[in-house]
């Protein structure tokens, strides 16, 4: 528990408008507790110098706005506009209103002293029915927002699909269509070419394995499809496509030295207990466990196993499609909330996943269970497994019951215990070498969190949706001193 004179402090640091956010040092006590912190090279949980913290976010999620500008509708219009398919029928129509403020947002990112900032493009804004004349007026406003974050010194990553579909694509059959990974790629090519003297780094899809499996088998997400086996199986075919095509297409629109990867939230197949056998399983687990996502992508063919589970159910392609989907990727980028346990058995799979007891400790998410070591064997297996040289987590964070209390402050501390411990499990990969070069804290704002509308809070600054009005947490202070320690603190 915080005593008296931080939870003051904090009220006062925290309390105050975005551009007054800062951190002094809180007096005595502080410089006492400093005094007796680790600082010798062995015991400090240092990243390397180059490391770049960040921060994530999506377009629907956040900007609002969206009938300015010549935006065209997107699924998630329609979705979150259906009756019963949001938490208190919230949508995206305000959201964060990045759209306007993204200004006052990056100003809020200096101050936390990001290096970086991942966000998304909104298909429907470039091109407004998902193919055809592009609207310029959408990609200035990326533009803008990225010149500013340039200004600003942060350097922008870009994500070309956060599930934001647009509506006219979704109505010719969505990702079932071949065509819509066709017009993936184009949009795709077409974006990242008008942006690639400012961007680096682009992404193609986000999270495949969540949006073709919660949107169009669970039904929970946009566009709500409940697919049996086997047309699911082929739409996640052409999804794996489209990303092929799409890094394809980037290449061929941007300049030399364009990196190009994706953010895929891999099952991660942490071993129960680390001893060879289960370490061996969890090898494993993780090429079969994603083998319609990312092992694919990796290895230009889906497992051995994977299509004799499905059997008449298993997709149709051709050579010519693998090798598109196999296209090799300068980096990968993995989204990292919690691990699967696996231990090793005799099955023909080699492995078993280890179910949780209900006791297991979870956020405010109920899916969101807390498992460090996530952020150790995610990384690890990866690059272990594939040989991947270069990678990013791609987001990483939790919800809490953010509360803001009566000086305005929010003392999100289970927040804090979470990051400050899957910081820690990163920190023990990187020190081991594998190759993780920076790090998107999910997410800079609370916003709004798909089907769970505005009652789940993801950020590190609280946002008053009725007035706009942002409040740093406990926890921006904290990743602002991980930040400026360049360690785990
Ligand atoms: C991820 C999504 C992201 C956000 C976080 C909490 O699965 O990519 O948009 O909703 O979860």
């Amino acid at each position: 528990m915080l005593n008296t004179f931080s939870r003051r402090t904090l009220a006062r640091l925290i309390g105050g408008s975005a551009a007054a956010l800062s951190f002094p040092r809180v007096g005595l006590a502080a410089e006492e507790a400093s005094a007796s912190l680790p600082d010798s090279a062995e015991t400090a949980r240092t990243f390397p110098n180059d490391f770049l913290w960040g921060s994530a976010t999506a377009s629907y999620q956040v900007e609002g706005a969206v009938h300015e500008a010549g935006r065209g509708p997107s699924i998630w219009d329609t979705f979150s506009h259906t009756p019963g398919k949001t938490f208190n029928g919230d949508t995206g129509d305000v959201a964060d209103d990045f759209f306007h403020r993204y200004k006052e947002d990056i100003q809020i990112m200096k101050e936390l002293g990001l290096k970086t900032f991942r966000f998304s493009v909104a298909w429907s804004r470039v091109f407004p029915s998902g193919t055809g004349t592009p609207n310029p007026q959408g990609l200035d406003f990326y533009h803008h927002m990225v010149d500013a974050l340039l200004e600003a010194g942060i350097q922008p990553f870009c994500t070309l699909y956060h599930w934001d579909l647009p509506q006219t694509l979704q109505d010719k059959g969505g990702w079932e269509n071949r065509d819509t990974a066709k017009a993936f790629a184009d949009y795709a090519g077409y974006t990242a070419g008008k942006l690639s003297d400012k961007v680096s780094h682009f992404m193609t899809l986000n999270e495949m394995s969540t949006f073709v499996e919660v949107g169009n088998l669970e039904g929970r997400h946009a566009p709500g499809l409940k697919l049996d086996a086997k047309r699911l199986a082929q739409l996640n075919h052409y999804v794996v496509l489209g990303h092929g095509l799409a890094l394809q297409a980037i290449r061929s629109k941007t300049k030399h030295g364009t990196k190009v990867g994706l953010a895929e939230n891999i099952r991660i197949t942490a071993p129960v207990v680390e001893s060879k056998e289960h370490i061996e399983a969890a090898h494993k687990a993780v090429r079969e466990e994603n083998a319609m996502y990312l092992t694919v992508v990796l290895e230009g063919r889906y497992t051995e196993l994977y299509l004799k589970r499905l059997g008449a159910d298993a997709p149709k392609f051709t050579a010519e499609e693998m090798k598109i989907i196999g296209s090799p990727m300068d980096f990968v980028g993995i989204n990292v909330y919690q691990p699967e346990f696996v231990r090793a058995d005799h099955s023909e799979k080699g492995y078993a996943i280890v179910p949780s007891p209900s006791s297991y400790p979870h956020m405010l998410s109920p899916w969101l269970k807390v498992g460090p070591e996530g952020l150790y064997w995610g990384p690890k297996l990866v690059h272990d497994v594939w040989g991947v040289k270069e990678m990013y987590i791609t987001e990483n964070g939790a919800s809490s019951d953010d509360q803001l209390t009566p000086e305005g402050a929010v003392y999100d501390t289970d927040r804090v215990m979470f990051l400050r411990n899957y910081l820690t499990q990163l920190q023990r990969a990187v020190s081991q070498g594998v190759p993780v070069k920076g790090y998107f804290l999910w997410s800079l704002l609370d916003n709004f969190e798909w089907a769970d509308g505005y009652e789940k809070r993801f950020g590190i600054v609280y946002v008053d949706f009725a007035t706009q009005k942002r409040t740093p947490k406990l926890s921006a202070e904290f990743y602002k001193k991980v930040i400026q320690a360049n360690a785990v603190c």
